[in-house]
């Protein structure tokens, strides 16, 4: 049987999802010793993992060349797409806000309104939602910089921490929705190799427990 290919999220999601697969019993050194390598071998030959940007791991698994994705809902909420969204990782969580200058009044008033983001999708969706009328500039990083430099009012962004708000003198002002890293399947492997998906989905739930009494284990002791 070929391996199944995962492709995973560089970066940020990358170090939990290793940890999580090697919990479930699968070799990662090839994964944790890849060089510059982007398609690397994970166990027996089982599974191969494919090291992606998040928004190219959706890409990957709607054309079918990988079969499986772990990517954070931030981006499955921007890019959208079709494949099946399977399970909710539980790491990676953080969520999308609206911010803006400490003290800012910009949700009243009827005064015309501007939004940086890098997630144009999510701020007009949640805007119309508030039948609120906002012009939306796409900005590819660090949006932070577009209320400092007055270039928008506020922006929708990911808050994890919140340090990078607080340093730049932001606030989050209203929080939209929480966010986390999340398996997705194409949408013919989900039928064709359904067995391999849910025995490799069930593996996973059971290594996220494993992962939790540990990190229980380890509060209680430390
Ligand atoms: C994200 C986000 C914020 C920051 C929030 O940026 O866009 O800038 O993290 O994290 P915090 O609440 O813990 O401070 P990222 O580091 O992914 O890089 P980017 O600037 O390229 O978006």
């Amino acid at each position: 049987m070929k391996p199944l290919r995962i492709a995973l999220t560089k970066g940020r999601l990358e170090k939990d999802t290793v940890s999580l697969l090697e919990t479930m019993g699968y070799d990662c050194s090839e994964v944790r010793n890849k060089g510059r390598r982007l398609i690397l071998p994970v166990g027996d030959g089982e599974l191969e993992v494919v090291l992606a940007k998040a928004a190219d791991v959706i890409t990957y698994v709607e054309q079918g060349v990988c079969d499986l994705g772990v990517v954070g809902k931030d981006t499955i909420l921007e890019s959208g797409g079709s494949f099946f969204e399977v399970l909710d990782l539980g790491f990676g969580k953080c969520r999308f806000a609206v911010a803006g200058p400490k003290g800012s009044d910009f949700f009243e008033g009827y005064s015309a309104k501007t939004v940086a983001s890098k997630y144009p999708k999510v701020a007009r969706t949640f805007f119309e939602s508030r039948g609120m009328d906002v012009r939306i500039i796409k900005i590819e990083g660090s949006v932070e910089l577009a209320p400092l430099l007055g270039l928008a009012g506020a922006i929708v962004d990911i808050v994890e921490t919140g340090s990078t708000l607080k340093e730049n003198g932001l606030e989050v002002l209203e929080t939209i929705c929480p966010i986390s890293a999340r398996l997705i399947v194409n949408a013919a492997v989900m039928k064709l190799r359904k067995e391999e998906i849910e025995g490799l989905i069930s593996q996973m739930e059971s290594a996220m427990e494993l992962e939790k009494e540990g990190q229980r284990c380890y509060s209680r002791s430390s």
